[in-house]
Protein backbone atom coordinates (compact mmCIF):
# COMPACT_ATOMS: atom_id res chain seq x y z
CA UNK A 1 0.00 0.00 0.00
CA UNK A 2 1.65 3.66 -0.95
CA UNK A 3 2.40 5.42 2.13
CA UNK A 4 0.21 8.77 1.99
CA UNK A 5 1.50 10.36 4.94
CA UNK A 6 3.47 13.53 3.20
CA UNK A 7 0.51 14.42 1.67
CA UNK A 8 -1.77 14.69 5.31
CA UNK A 9 -3.26 18.25 5.70
CA UNK A 10 -5.29 17.65 9.15
CA UNK A 11 -3.63 17.73 12.96
CA UNK A 12 -5.66 15.27 13.97
CA UNK A 13 -4.73 13.07 10.70
CA UNK A 14 -1.14 13.68 11.32
CA UNK A 15 -1.76 12.83 15.27
CA UNK A 16 -2.77 9.52 14.05
CA UNK A 17 -1.03 8.03 11.11
CA UNK A 18 2.06 10.61 11.62
CA UNK A 19 5.19 8.30 12.54
CA UNK A 20 3.05 4.92 12.12
CA UNK A 21 5.70 2.38 10.62
CA UNK A 22 4.55 -1.20 9.35
CA UNK A 23 4.25 -4.14 11.52
CA UNK A 24 6.92 -7.01 10.13
CA UNK A 25 3.75 -9.29 11.51
CA UNK A 26 0.85 -6.89 9.80
CA UNK A 27 -0.23 -5.77 13.81
CA UNK A 28 -2.71 -2.50 13.30
CA UNK A 29 -0.75 -0.70 16.11
CA UNK A 30 3.04 -1.11 16.77
CA UNK A 31 3.14 -3.58 19.78
CA UNK A 32 4.77 -2.74 23.00
CA UNK A 33 8.60 -3.79 22.19
CA UNK A 34 9.05 -5.41 25.65
CA UNK A 35 12.69 -6.23 25.48
CA UNK A 36 15.98 -4.68 26.98
CA UNK A 37 18.36 -5.77 24.66
CA UNK A 38 18.10 -6.20 20.20
CA UNK A 39 19.85 -9.44 18.24
CA UNK A 40 22.64 -8.63 16.05
CA UNK A 41 22.60 -11.10 13.14
CA UNK A 42 26.53 -11.22 13.10
CA UNK A 43 29.29 -9.39 15.28
CA UNK A 44 29.68 -6.80 11.78
CA UNK A 45 25.92 -5.93 11.86
CA UNK A 46 26.22 -5.02 16.04
CA UNK A 47 29.26 -2.69 14.73
CA UNK A 48 27.77 -1.10 11.98
CA UNK A 49 24.91 -0.26 14.58
CA UNK A 50 27.48 1.29 17.37
CA UNK A 51 29.48 3.36 14.80
CA UNK A 52 26.36 4.47 12.65
CA UNK A 53 26.63 3.30 9.76
CA UNK A 54 23.68 0.87 10.29
CA UNK A 55 20.41 2.23 11.65
CA UNK A 56 19.01 0.06 14.31
CA UNK A 57 17.78 -0.77 17.95
CA UNK A 58 20.57 -1.80 20.13
CA UNK A 59 19.49 -1.82 23.48
CA UNK A 60 16.43 -0.37 25.97
CA UNK A 61 17.86 2.32 27.15
CA UNK A 62 18.51 4.02 23.80
CA UNK A 63 15.09 4.10 22.40
CA UNK A 64 13.01 0.74 20.71
CA UNK A 65 10.38 0.97 18.18
CA UNK A 66 7.38 1.94 20.39
CA UNK A 67 9.32 4.98 22.24
CA UNK A 68 10.40 6.38 18.62
CA UNK A 69 6.87 6.19 17.45
CA UNK A 70 5.78 8.14 20.13
CA UNK A 71 8.53 10.73 19.78
CA UNK A 72 8.24 10.90 16.10
CA UNK A 73 4.35 11.70 16.60
CA UNK A 74 5.00 14.35 18.84
CA UNK A 75 8.06 16.17 16.36
CA UNK A 76 5.09 15.96 13.46
CA UNK A 77 2.79 17.94 15.90
CA UNK A 78 5.32 20.18 16.87
CA UNK A 79 6.32 21.28 13.55
CA UNK A 80 2.68 20.50 11.62
CA UNK A 81 2.26 23.09 9.74
CA UNK A 82 5.70 25.11 9.87
CA UNK A 83 7.48 25.95 7.32
CA UNK A 84 11.59 27.44 7.26
CA UNK A 85 12.34 30.66 5.21
CA UNK A 86 13.69 28.85 2.62
CA UNK A 87 9.93 26.92 2.05
CA UNK A 88 11.21 23.64 3.47
CA UNK A 89 8.72 22.04 6.34
CA UNK A 90 10.78 22.20 9.79
CA UNK A 91 12.23 19.14 10.85
CA UNK A 92 12.40 18.52 14.18
CA UNK A 93 13.79 15.42 17.04
CA UNK A 94 11.82 14.23 19.77
CA UNK A 95 13.18 12.21 22.96
CA UNK A 96 10.76 10.35 25.06
CA UNK A 97 11.92 10.97 29.23
CA UNK A 98 10.56 9.29 32.01
CA UNK A 99 8.99 12.09 33.50
CA UNK A 100 8.54 15.92 32.37
CA UNK A 101 11.19 16.77 35.02
CA UNK A 102 13.63 14.36 33.51
CA UNK A 103 13.26 16.20 30.00
CA UNK A 104 13.81 19.42 31.77
CA UNK A 105 16.77 17.84 33.70
CA UNK A 106 18.34 16.52 30.09
CA UNK A 107 17.85 20.53 28.82
CA UNK A 108 19.52 22.16 31.36
CA UNK A 109 22.35 19.77 31.52
CA UNK A 110 22.71 19.57 27.41
CA UNK A 111 22.73 23.13 27.43
CA UNK A 112 24.16 25.28 30.43
CA UNK A 113 27.60 24.88 32.44
CA UNK A 114 29.07 26.01 35.59
CA UNK A 115 28.52 30.10 35.37
CA UNK A 116 26.33 30.35 33.11
CA UNK A 117 22.76 31.78 34.21
CA UNK A 118 19.01 30.90 33.20
CA UNK A 119 16.48 33.24 32.34
CA UNK A 120 12.80 32.69 33.92
CA UNK A 121 9.50 34.18 35.20
CA UNK A 122 8.29 33.99 38.42
CA UNK A 123 5.12 31.90 37.43
CA UNK A 124 6.74 28.69 36.92
CA UNK A 125 5.11 24.54 37.83
CA UNK A 126 6.56 24.25 41.24
CA UNK A 127 9.24 21.69 40.83
CA UNK A 128 10.63 23.27 37.88
CA UNK A 129 10.91 26.31 40.06
CA UNK A 130 12.84 24.23 42.70
CA UNK A 131 15.01 22.61 39.80
CA UNK A 132 16.32 25.91 38.95
CA UNK A 133 16.27 28.03 42.22
CA UNK A 134 17.82 24.98 44.45
CA UNK A 135 19.21 22.10 42.11
CA UNK A 136 21.36 24.49 39.94
CA UNK A 137 22.74 27.05 42.01
CA UNK A 138 25.33 24.47 43.72
CA UNK A 139 26.29 23.45 40.54
CA UNK A 140 27.33 27.14 39.80
CA UNK A 141 24.48 27.88 37.57
CA UNK A 142 22.17 30.58 38.67
CA UNK A 143 18.59 31.91 37.69
CA UNK A 144 17.27 35.54 37.14
CA UNK A 145 14.47 35.62 37.70
CA UNK A 146 11.83 38.45 36.40
CA UNK A 147 8.23 38.80 35.30
CA UNK A 148 8.73 38.30 31.83
CA UNK A 149 5.03 40.00 30.74
CA UNK A 150 7.19 43.36 30.78
CA UNK A 151 9.41 43.08 27.73
CA UNK A 152 11.84 45.96 28.74
CA UNK A 153 12.70 44.53 32.10
CA UNK A 154 13.52 41.23 30.14
CA UNK A 155 15.91 43.08 27.53
CA UNK A 156 17.56 45.05 30.26
CA UNK A 157 18.67 42.12 32.38
CA UNK A 158 19.63 40.16 29.01
CA UNK A 159 21.85 43.38 28.48
CA UNK A 160 23.51 44.01 31.47
CA UNK A 161 24.13 40.29 32.38
CA UNK A 162 26.19 38.20 29.47
CA UNK A 163 26.49 34.97 31.68
CA UNK A 164 22.41 34.81 30.81
CA UNK A 165 22.56 31.63 28.42
CA UNK A 166 19.41 30.71 28.41
CA UNK A 167 16.15 32.18 27.87
CA UNK A 168 13.34 29.45 29.86
CA UNK A 169 9.91 30.21 29.50
CA UNK A 170 6.46 28.31 30.78
CA UNK A 171 3.43 29.35 29.25
CA UNK A 172 0.71 29.50 30.07
CA UNK A 173 2.27 28.87 33.63
CA UNK A 174 0.61 26.97 36.18
CA UNK A 175 -1.39 27.21 38.20
CA UNK A 176 -2.37 31.34 37.93
CA UNK A 177 -1.80 30.67 33.54
CA UNK A 178 0.02 33.28 33.45
CA UNK A 179 1.00 33.94 29.74
CA UNK A 180 4.38 35.22 28.10
CA UNK A 181 4.85 36.60 24.82
CA UNK A 182 7.07 34.11 23.45
CA UNK A 183 7.07 36.21 19.49
CA UNK A 184 9.00 39.07 21.52
CA UNK A 185 10.91 37.10 24.26
CA UNK A 186 12.08 34.70 21.46
CA UNK A 187 13.05 37.66 19.07
CA UNK A 188 15.09 39.80 21.86
CA UNK A 189 16.72 36.85 23.31
CA UNK A 190 18.02 36.33 19.87
CA UNK A 191 19.68 39.71 19.45
CA UNK A 192 21.66 38.28 22.54
CA UNK A 193 22.74 34.64 21.24
CA UNK A 194 20.54 33.06 23.50
CA UNK A 195 18.91 29.56 23.91
CA UNK A 196 15.08 29.44 24.27
CA UNK A 197 13.37 26.66 25.59
CA UNK A 198 9.38 26.52 26.31
CA UNK A 199 7.27 24.42 28.40
CA UNK A 200 4.42 23.81 26.22
CA UNK A 201 2.57 21.20 28.88
CA UNK A 202 -0.23 23.23 29.83
CA UNK A 203 -1.28 24.64 25.95
CA UNK A 204 -0.39 21.39 23.71
CA UNK A 205 1.04 21.41 20.27
CA UNK A 206 -2.90 21.87 19.08
CA UNK A 207 -2.80 25.19 20.87
CA UNK A 208 0.55 26.25 20.51
CA UNK A 209 3.62 26.06 18.62
CA UNK A 210 6.37 27.85 20.25
CA UNK A 211 8.65 26.70 17.73
CA UNK A 212 6.58 29.04 15.47
CA UNK A 213 8.33 31.87 16.68
CA UNK A 214 11.66 30.35 16.40
CA UNK A 215 12.79 28.93 20.04
CA UNK A 216 14.99 26.17 19.93
CA UNK A 217 13.75 23.76 22.51
CA UNK A 218 9.66 22.71 23.84
CA UNK A 219 9.56 20.50 26.25
CA UNK A 220 6.57 18.33 27.90
CA UNK A 221 4.99 16.95 30.78
CA UNK A 222 3.13 14.13 28.48
CA UNK A 223 1.70 12.87 31.53
CA UNK A 224 -0.98 15.69 31.35
CA UNK A 225 -2.75 16.51 27.85
CA UNK A 226 -0.20 14.48 25.71
CA UNK A 227 -1.08 11.02 26.95
CA UNK A 228 -4.80 12.32 27.94
CA UNK A 229 -5.83 9.45 30.09
CA UNK A 230 -3.75 9.54 33.38
CA UNK A 231 -2.31 6.68 32.50
CA UNK A 232 1.75 7.27 32.82
CA UNK A 233 4.21 9.85 33.73
CA UNK A 234 6.22 10.83 30.96
CA UNK A 235 8.20 13.68 29.52
CA UNK A 236 9.52 14.62 25.97
CA UNK A 237 12.22 17.31 24.75
CA UNK A 238 12.17 18.28 21.43
CA UNK A 239 14.99 20.33 19.65
CA UNK A 240 15.20 21.34 16.13
CA UNK A 241 19.25 21.36 15.91
CA UNK A 242 19.18 18.02 14.45
CA UNK A 243 22.76 17.92 14.68
CA UNK A 244 22.94 18.53 18.19
CA UNK A 245 19.81 16.69 19.08
CA UNK A 246 21.19 13.46 17.59
CA UNK A 247 24.35 13.40 19.08
CA UNK A 248 25.32 15.97 22.61
CA UNK A 249 21.57 15.72 23.70
CA UNK A 250 20.53 11.60 23.06
CA UNK A 251 24.22 10.78 24.75
CA UNK A 252 23.20 13.31 27.88
CA UNK A 253 19.43 11.53 27.64
CA UNK A 254 21.36 7.94 27.54
CA UNK A 255 23.98 8.68 30.12
CA UNK A 256 21.25 10.28 32.97
CA UNK A 257 19.09 7.15 32.33
CA UNK A 258 16.41 9.11 31.93
CA UNK A 259 14.52 7.15 29.23
CA UNK A 260 11.14 6.49 28.96
CA UNK A 261 9.51 2.41 28.03
CA UNK A 262 7.53 0.78 25.66
CA UNK A 263 4.48 0.56 27.56
CA UNK A 264 4.19 3.82 28.56
CA UNK A 265 5.33 5.19 25.47
CA UNK A 266 2.35 3.12 23.91
CA UNK A 267 0.03 4.63 25.86
CA UNK A 268 0.98 7.91 25.02
CA UNK A 269 0.82 7.03 20.98
CA UNK A 270 -2.89 6.12 21.82
CA UNK A 271 -3.57 9.47 23.72
CA UNK A 272 -1.83 11.44 20.88
CA UNK A 273 -4.55 10.38 18.50
CA UNK A 274 -7.49 11.79 19.90
CA UNK A 275 -4.89 15.32 21.16
CA UNK A 276 -7.29 17.44 18.65
CA UNK A 277 -10.82 16.51 19.95
CA UNK A 278 -10.44 16.25 23.26
CA UNK A 279 -8.58 19.72 23.58
CA UNK A 280 -11.60 20.95 21.54
CA UNK A 281 -13.97 19.69 24.13
CA UNK A 282 -11.39 20.48 27.27
CA UNK A 283 -11.49 24.34 26.06
CA UNK A 284 -15.63 24.36 25.56
CA UNK A 285 -16.17 23.08 28.62
CA UNK A 286 -13.36 25.45 30.23
CA UNK A 287 -14.86 28.33 28.84
CA UNK A 288 -18.45 27.47 30.07
CA UNK A 289 -16.97 26.55 33.56
CA UNK A 290 -15.02 29.80 34.04
CA UNK A 291 -18.59 31.84 32.58
CA UNK A 292 -20.35 30.08 35.54
CA UNK A 293 -18.03 30.42 38.29
CA UNK A 294 -16.73 34.11 37.82
CA UNK A 295 -20.74 35.00 38.20
CA UNK A 296 -20.79 33.29 41.33
CA UNK A 297 -20.78 34.85 44.76
CA UNK A 298 -18.23 32.95 46.91
CA UNK A 299 -15.50 33.11 44.37
CA UNK A 300 -13.48 36.41 44.26
CA UNK A 301 -11.30 36.01 41.39
CA UNK A 302 -11.34 33.20 37.82
CA UNK A 303 -7.42 32.83 36.22
CA UNK A 304 -9.05 31.35 32.83
CA UNK A 305 -7.44 33.03 29.48
CA UNK A 306 -10.67 32.97 27.76
CA UNK A 307 -12.32 35.76 30.05
CA UNK A 308 -11.26 39.38 28.88
CA UNK A 309 -10.77 39.80 32.88
CA UNK A 310 -7.49 38.02 32.88
CA UNK A 311 -4.43 39.94 32.46
CA UNK A 312 -3.13 37.83 29.49
CA UNK A 313 -6.12 37.47 27.81
CA UNK A 314 -4.79 39.38 24.53
CA UNK A 315 -1.22 37.69 24.86
CA UNK A 316 -3.03 33.91 24.97
CA UNK A 317 -5.25 34.99 21.70
CA UNK A 318 -2.29 36.43 19.84
CA UNK A 319 -0.58 32.61 20.31
CA UNK A 320 -2.87 29.80 21.07
CA UNK A 321 -5.75 28.07 19.23
CA UNK A 322 -8.31 28.60 21.96
CA UNK A 323 -7.65 29.67 25.51
CA UNK A 324 -6.63 26.04 27.28
CA UNK A 325 -8.89 23.40 29.74
CA UNK A 326 -6.85 24.78 32.62
CA UNK A 327 -8.40 27.53 35.20
CA UNK A 328 -8.00 28.34 38.36
CA UNK A 329 -10.52 29.94 41.16
CA UNK A 330 -9.98 32.13 44.14
CA UNK A 331 -12.57 31.37 47.04
CA UNK A 332 -13.37 34.40 48.92
CA UNK A 333 -13.67 32.63 52.21
CA UNK A 334 -10.43 31.34 52.00
CA UNK A 335 -8.53 28.55 52.90
CA UNK A 336 -11.69 27.03 54.97
CA UNK A 337 -14.10 27.67 52.15
CA UNK A 338 -11.76 26.26 49.68
CA UNK A 339 -11.31 22.91 52.06
CA UNK A 340 -15.12 22.31 52.35
CA UNK A 341 -15.37 23.29 48.63
CA UNK A 342 -12.59 20.68 47.43
CA UNK A 343 -14.13 17.76 50.07
CA UNK A 344 -18.26 18.06 48.48
CA UNK A 345 -17.25 17.23 45.23
CA UNK A 346 -18.92 14.26 44.19
CA UNK A 347 -17.87 13.44 40.29
CA UNK A 348 -15.09 15.94 39.89
CA UNK A 349 -11.55 14.14 41.15
CA UNK A 350 -9.61 15.66 44.03
CA UNK A 351 -6.15 15.38 42.98
CA UNK A 352 -3.13 16.99 41.62
CA UNK A 353 -1.85 16.25 37.93
CA UNK A 354 -3.77 17.59 34.53
CA UNK A 355 -5.04 16.81 31.10
CA UNK A 356 -6.97 13.69 31.90
CA UNK A 357 -10.57 13.28 30.58
CA UNK A 358 -11.44 13.12 34.24
CA UNK A 359 -12.12 16.90 35.79
CA UNK A 360 -9.33 17.11 38.17
CA UNK A 361 -9.44 19.78 41.35
CA UNK A 362 -6.63 20.59 43.91
CA UNK A 363 -4.87 22.79 46.26
CA UNK A 364 -2.06 24.73 44.95
CA UNK A 365 -0.69 25.96 48.42
CA UNK A 366 -0.94 22.85 49.98
CA UNK A 367 0.02 20.45 47.26
CA UNK A 368 1.97 21.21 43.89
CA UNK A 369 3.29 24.30 45.44
CA UNK A 370 3.89 23.05 49.15
CA UNK A 371 7.56 23.83 49.13
CA UNK A 372 7.51 27.24 47.60
CA UNK A 373 7.71 29.23 50.45
CA UNK A 374 4.63 31.20 51.47
CA UNK A 375 5.58 34.55 51.08
CA UNK A 376 6.77 33.27 47.63
CA UNK A 377 3.56 31.83 46.44
CA UNK A 378 1.31 34.76 47.30
CA UNK A 379 3.54 37.04 45.26
CA UNK A 380 2.80 35.21 42.69
CA UNK A 381 -0.68 35.26 43.15
CA UNK A 382 -0.95 31.47 44.59
CA UNK A 383 -2.83 32.72 47.49
CA UNK A 384 -4.55 29.77 50.05
CA UNK A 385 -8.19 30.09 48.87
CA UNK A 386 -6.99 29.35 45.02
CA UNK A 387 -8.20 26.24 43.42
CA UNK A 388 -6.81 24.48 40.58
CA UNK A 389 -9.21 22.86 38.40
CA UNK A 390 -8.06 20.92 35.02
CA UNK A 391 -11.55 20.90 33.58
CA UNK A 392 -12.14 17.54 31.71
CA UNK A 393 -14.35 16.29 28.68
CA UNK A 394 -17.14 15.16 30.74
CA UNK A 395 -20.74 16.40 29.59
CA UNK A 396 -20.82 20.06 31.06
CA UNK A 397 -24.17 19.77 32.30
CA UNK A 398 -22.57 17.48 35.25
CA UNK A 399 -19.77 19.31 35.67
CA UNK A 400 -21.90 22.11 36.25
CA UNK A 401 -24.07 20.29 38.60
CA UNK A 402 -21.15 19.03 40.68
CA UNK A 403 -19.51 22.61 40.90
CA UNK A 404 -22.80 23.91 41.76
CA UNK A 405 -23.46 21.49 44.52
CA UNK A 406 -20.23 22.29 46.01
CA UNK A 407 -20.70 25.88 46.48
CA UNK A 408 -23.74 25.60 48.05
C1 LIG B 1 3.78 22.75 33.45
C2 LIG B 1 4.50 21.55 33.98
N1 LIG B 1 5.75 21.31 33.58
C3 LIG B 1 6.44 20.23 34.03
C4 LIG B 1 5.88 19.35 34.93
C5 LIG B 1 6.67 18.16 35.43
O1 LIG B 1 6.24 17.01 34.78
P1 LIG B 1 6.30 15.50 35.39
O2 LIG B 1 5.43 15.48 36.60
O3 LIG B 1 5.80 14.65 34.27
O4 LIG B 1 7.72 15.25 35.73
C6 LIG B 1 4.57 19.56 35.37
C7 LIG B 1 3.95 18.64 36.33
O5 LIG B 1 2.89 18.88 36.85
C8 LIG B 1 3.86 20.69 34.88
O6 LIG B 1 2.60 20.95 35.26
Amino acid sequence: MPDKKNTLTGFSSMAIHASHTKDPNYAHLTPIYASSTYVFDEAEQGMRRFNGEEKGYIYGRWGSPSTAEAEDKIAALESFGIMNDDGSPLQLKAILHASGMAALSTLLISNLKSGDKILTHFSLYGGSQELVEKVLPPLGIDAVIVDLRDLTTAEAMMKADDKIKMLYLETPANPTLNCVDIEELTKLAKQFNLTVACDNTFATPYLQQPFKYGVDYVFHSTTKFLNGHGTAIGGVLVGKDLEKMNSHVTKIHRLLGSNSNPFDAFLLTMGMKTLEVRMERHCHNAMEVAGILEAHPAISKVNYLGLASHPDYYTAAKQMRHPGAMLSFEMKDGLEAAKIFIDKLQMCIRAVSLGTCDTLLCHPASMTHFSVPKEKRELYGITDGLIRMSVGIENIQDILMDLEQALQ
